[in-house]
């Protein structure tokens, strides 16, 4: 297939669940045209096949990487099998947008960083959550000093499946919320205490419950589960001046803002001068506007391949990410022990 002049042409590895929302969203876009993907699984391509027609099916993803009409690549297969495949991609000389998470730890991540880096390459990870318009609304809040000095973050990601069979829930969901929280922090936590267990098979766990402590005394908790009765997706924000509450099912209230807090320390002598204390002025919900956040992240991915600029979701910002992975993976293993961060991967959190 030939690629219209001045498109950017995009290869997607991995056609599963995820991978074809990929081939819409750059098929959808102006400046992009997916010209091939990738699957080993012959159902998976004749499933692309029947929905994209013009997008040219390989078995073998060696052939996306010795396309020259291609200049980015996207790879969308199970996790364990990211950093060589994103390795190779960007060996060839491609351009690589990855799944999150990048990789399975954070060593490997700062390497492929690095190779990027090196080769003048952009890499970029499907963080995607930091493209999702609530969020960066929340993160917006955040650095105009809306909401004050925060406190603390508590994120709730739960559903019933889908169930993997390669990594645990945290890689899976929690790398979603950790990324997150980086973002609206802007830091790096210090140390990680984790729980989990495995309850429909050995050694993958199903549910976390992780404690993140930051440097300058914010604290984080997230509850990920693929075994709970009801799809929750939910961030609650406490900082001084005001607190905001994050609802990604709730289609109409997305971002609340709560002028709710303490105006004086919690000293008094009756109920009456208790409720004084206490400060509930009302909720805001403020307009956002509800782009698919794969577009906003598909748009990001273009702009840095384009500029060859920097991205929010970069090798930095993924192997901090699976900094905190690592660490908490370590808590599990050891009672829930509060487990530093590797200090490596205590690098400044991109502004982007
Ligand atoms: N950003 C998000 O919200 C989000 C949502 C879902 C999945 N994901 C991520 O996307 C990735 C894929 O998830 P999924 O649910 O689509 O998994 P999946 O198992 O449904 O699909 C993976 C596909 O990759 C193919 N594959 C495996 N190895 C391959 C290879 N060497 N060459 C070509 N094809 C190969 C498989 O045949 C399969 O069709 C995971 O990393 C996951 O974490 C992200």
């Amino acid at each position: 297939m030939s690629v219209a002049r001045n498109l950017i042409g995009i290869g997607v590895i991995g056609c599963g669940h995820w991978g074809p929302n990929h081939i819409r969203v750059f098929s959808q876009i102006e400046r992009s045209q997916v010209i091939a993907c990738a699957d080993l699984n012959p159902g998976r391509r004749a499933h692309v096949e029947s929905l994209y027609p013009m997008v040219r099916c390989e078995s073998d993803y060696r052939r996306i990487l010795d396309d020259d009409a291609i200049d980015a690549v996207v790879v969308a297969t199970p996790t364990p099998s990211h950093a060589h495949i994103a390795r190779d991609v960007l060996e060839v000389g491609k351009h690589v947008l990855v799944e999150k998470p990048l990789c399975t730890t954070s060593a490997e991540a700062r390497a492929l960083g690095s190779l990027a880096e090196a080769r003048r390459l952009v890499l970029m990870v499907g963080h995607v959550f930091l493209f999702n318009d609530g969020i960066m609304k929340l993160h917006e809040l955040i650095t105009d000093g809306t909401l004050g000095k925060v406190r603390y973050l508590d994120a709730v990601r739960t559903n019933l499946g889908p169930i993997r069979p390669d990594v645990n829930a945290l890689y899976d969901l929690g790398t979603h919320d950790i990324s997150i929280f980086n973002y609206l922090t802007g830091a790096q936590p210090v140390s990680v205490s984790a729980v989990g267990s495995c309850i429909t098979q050995p050694e993958i766990e199903d549910v976390c419950f992780v404690t993140l402590r930051y440097g300058d005394g914010v604290l984080g908790h997230v509850h990920v589960s693929w075994l709970n009765p009801r799809k929750v997706r939910t961030l609650t924000v406490v900082a001084d001046a005001k607190m905001a509450h994050w609802d990604d099912v709730d289609p109409m209230d997305t971002v609340r803002v709560y002028d709710k807090g303490l105006d004086a320390p919690p000293s008094y002598d009756s109920f009456g001068q208790f409720q004084c204390l206490l400060r509930s002025a009302g909720v805001s919900v403020p307009n956002i506007r509800r782009v698919e956040p794969l577009v906003n992240q598909a748009e990001a991915f273009l702009d840095s391949v384009e500029n060859l600029a920097p991205c929010r979701s970069g090798g930095t910002e993924a192997a901090n990410v699976l900094a905190v992975v690592e660490a908490a993976i370590a808590s599990m293993a050891d009672g829930g022990r509060m487990c530093p961060v590797d200090c490596e991967s205590h690098v400044p959190v991109s502004a982007h």
